[in-house]
């Protein structure tokens, strides 16, 4: 493998100190302190401290650098922004279910250029850097080279806090539940964009994401040969919070089944105030 980028170094350093902090936590989950955010959106100690260790790591290192965070939210002005999920999977985390993640990405001028996502139960280290390829464990990904839908084993996340798009989103769930060769819904966005870049799914679609789940794991797929888009194929879908992606011939199949299933709210404005921070940072 080439050498990493700089930010690569930097960004595989933050996601390893989180990952200390997360473990270690993993041993007595009963004593954590838990808060909602909101229904079904939880947040614990351990999103707060990971998120603060891993923002120190990058300010240490870039002190101009902007940052756009789950828990912190968006701070600083520069042509680099740092989109940070410090905890991918906390209800997972939460019920010791061990699919969890720290997902880390940069943007330069708006341009998904750097990703390292890192799963500490598998110790799993995720890398892209664009136009450098993506890699696991320093093996280069490459996405599936399946062609056909009914082989693909797709992977999704459920509507679990926001339930306006339900209807829709189960219709496009029925209708590939029946056309693949199964659906997954592990829990965490970020290892779900990663296993498409690694080739263990063959495509992925989620409604109402953030963009810190999909900053890293965006270019991941991008770099291993896939495609990711919004719900009807353009490339906002970091803005927009909807995400479809894949291998190229399981990506344009799935974009055909979801398109009639999308209503006037699916296709229209952005799905989240939450996104909308992107742009001020
Ligand atoms: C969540 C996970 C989950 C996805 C949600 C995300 P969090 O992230 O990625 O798989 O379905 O939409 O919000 O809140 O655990 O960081
Ligand atoms: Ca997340
Ligand atoms: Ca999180």
């Amino acid at each position: 493998m080439a050498l990493n980028h700089p930010m690569i170094n930097i960004a595989v350093k933050a996601a390893r100190r989180a990952a200390r902090i997360i473990n270690q936590a993993a041993d007595n989950l009963d004593v954590l302190t838990v808060q909602h955010k909101s229904l079904n959106d939880l947040v614990s100690e351990v999103d707060r401290a990971s998120e603060a260790a891993i923002i120190e790591t990058i300010h240490t290192a870039y002190p101009d650098h902007a940052i756009l965070a789950e828990e912190s939210g968006a701070a600083g002005q520069s042509d680099y922004v740092w989109v940070i999920d410090p905890l991918d999977g906390t209800t997972n985390y939460l019920h010791g279910f061990p699919q969890y993640a720290v997902s880390i990405g940069v943007l330069h001028k708006g341009v998904l250029t750097h990703g390292v996502i890192y799963d500490p139960t598998r110790n799993d280290l995720y890398t892209a850097s664009r136009g450098r390829g993506a890699f696991l464990n320093e093996r280069r990904m490459r996405v599936s080279r399946r062609t056909k839908l009914i082989d693909a084993l797709i992977g999704t996340g459920f509507p679990f806090r926001m339930f306006e798009h339900m209807d829709a989103y189960l219709g496009m769930m029925k209708d590939l539940m029946t056309r693949t060769a199964g659906i997954r819904r592990p829990g965490a966005a970020a290892l779900d964009l990663a296993a498409v870049a690694a080739g263990r799914y063959d495509g992925f679609w989620e409604i109402g994401l953030s963009p810190w789940d999909m900053a890293a794991g965006a270019l991941m797929i991008l770099e291993a040969g896939g495609l990711v888009a919004d719900l009807h194929g353009n490339d906002d879908f970091l803005e927009r919070g909807n995400i479809v992606a894949g291998s190229p011939k399981i990506f344009v199949q799935l974009l055909q089944i979801i398109e009639p299933h999308l209503t006037p709210a699916l296709r229209g404005a952005k799905q989240h105030a939450q996104t909308d921070a992107k742009n001020d940072a």
